[in-house]
């Protein structure tokens, strides 16, 4: 009797989750989670795509390092009953500090790709930026979601083609334009290079192999539209219908001469806010001030281009102390908690940016997934900023991190 009594305090069964997306979310409490799942369902050279950097991936490692390097100085006692994470990025309300990143190829993870990023983003308000090499169209994306779009830029040579994709982001009321400037030439990604990695995906003898052992990424893929760069399809440049190597496709199309003159003629095209993508100096975004940019994005690509780059969290304080407040700071690579992005605002950036958080989220389980990383920094945002004592993003300072050197 006894023990049937204790049994009964003890015993208690989950109930049966019939849905196996959302069966395999309920296991995934962290973005790393997610990423295992992605590992496990996606095709290893999907997988590498995304989750590999440039050289010896020192870079990347070094983004996440940069932050578990930071404690907190958490205070006690603040009254934090009620935490409001909320903040205001270009003019704008967002309900954390929080914007998703621009990724090539999407739907290379799921075949909703973009426009499920554009609607998990838009049910909760947060902005996203439309890659260039995007595989649904500007035009597809501003018809989802009412969060803010941003357009993200690659200048290419073909001027005339910046300006059309520029104007048409217009047409289409985005909200800001985003040019990347950390991409002169294409970074040496070693896993895709050894891989003899092609976008789309080639079906060789080992794609068929790997395709046979992920059948859920492979259904998928057959069954749904070739993937392409839906912004330049039919174009002259090449819309990715014909395999191509990423690194001889930026490489051909992309201007290595960019400089700092063309800002002015990006205004010319573009009369809402621009925001400087890979900026990894002070002297840099000092210039991007002068320059009268609206924002920087400090960001090495997320350990994509160049190896041995700073990390962004460690640009934040330096950056911030040497703009005071003419630019507005995004600090992008390595989020993958809530508490990065409290540490990030602390230090002085406006926000953070988030790539592989979200791509992971979409090759593990699809739009729900992409709710689900949302939701997991979300909450982390609120937890630790009640952790730490502050009740609203002001009350985030930079004593409340830990001083680095
Ligand atoms: C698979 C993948 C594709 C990307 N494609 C682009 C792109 O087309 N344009 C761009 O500006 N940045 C691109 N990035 C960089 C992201 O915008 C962002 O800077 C980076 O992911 C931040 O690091 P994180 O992944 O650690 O969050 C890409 C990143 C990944 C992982």
């Amino acid at each position: 009797m006894k023990t049937i009594d204790t049994l009964r305090s003890v015993l208690r069964f989950r109930p049966i989750e019939w849905d196996a997306t959302a069966r395999r979310l309920r296991g995934a409490a962290s973005v790393e989670d997610l990423r295992r799942i992605a590992k496990r369902r996606l095709p290893r050279g999907v997988f590498d795509y995304i989750d590999g950097g440039a050289e010896d991936e020192r870079s990347l490692a070094g983004n996440s390092s940069a932050f578990a390097r930071r404690t907190f100085q958490p205070r006690v006692l603040r009254q934090v009953g009620v935490v409001d994470p909320s903040t205001t990025l270009l003019g704008q309300r967002l309900p954390f500090p929080l914007v998703l990143a621009p990724t090539g190829f999407t739907r290379i993870a799921h075949p909703d790709g973009e426009l499920a990023v554009a609607r998990a983003a838009g049910r909760v308000g947060l902005p996203y930026a439309l890659s260039t090499l995007g595989t649904h169209s500007i035009e597809a994306l501003a018809a989802v979601g009412a969060g803010p779009k941003w357009f993200q830029v690659y200048v290419w040579r073909d001027r005339g083609l910046v300006a059309e994709l520029i104007a048409r982001a217009k047409a289409a009321d985005y909200a800001a334009i985003m040019v990347t400037v950390d991409t002169a030439v294409f970074g040496r990604r070693e896993r895709d290079v050894r891989r003899g990695y092609e976008l789309p995906p080639k079906i060789g003898l080992g794609t068929l192999v790997d395709g046979a052992v992920h059948p859920a990424w492979t259904w998928q893929f057959v069954r749904s539209d070739p993937i392409m760069f839906a912004n330049v399809t039919g174009r002259e440049v090449g819309d990715g219908s014909a395999a191509v190597s990423l690194a001889a496709y930026v490489n051909a199309q992309f201007d290595p001469d960019l400089s700092w003159d063309d800002v002015a003629w990006l205004r010319e095209q573009w009369d809402g806010p621009i925001v400087l993508k890979g900026i990894q100096t002070v002297a840099d975004a000092v210039l991007a001030a002068e320059h009268g940019i609206e924002a920087v994005a400090l960001s090495n690509h997320g350990g994509r281009q160049l190896d041995d780059a700073p990390a962004p969290i460690d640009l934040v304080a330096p950056v911030a102390q040497a703009v005071g407040g003419r630019v507005e700071i995004i600090c992008d690579g390595g989020v993958r908690r809530g508490s990065d992005i409290v540490k990030a605002v602390a230090l002085g950036a406006t926000a953070c940016m988030a790539g592989r958080a979200y791509f992971y989220a979409l090759g593990a389980a699809g739009e729900a997934g992409v709710d689900h990383v949302i939701e997991l920094l979300d909450s982390g945002v609120r937890r630790t900023m009640a952790l730490v004592g502050a009740g609203t993003v002001g009350e985030l300072t930079p004593e409340l991190v830990t001083p680095c050197d």
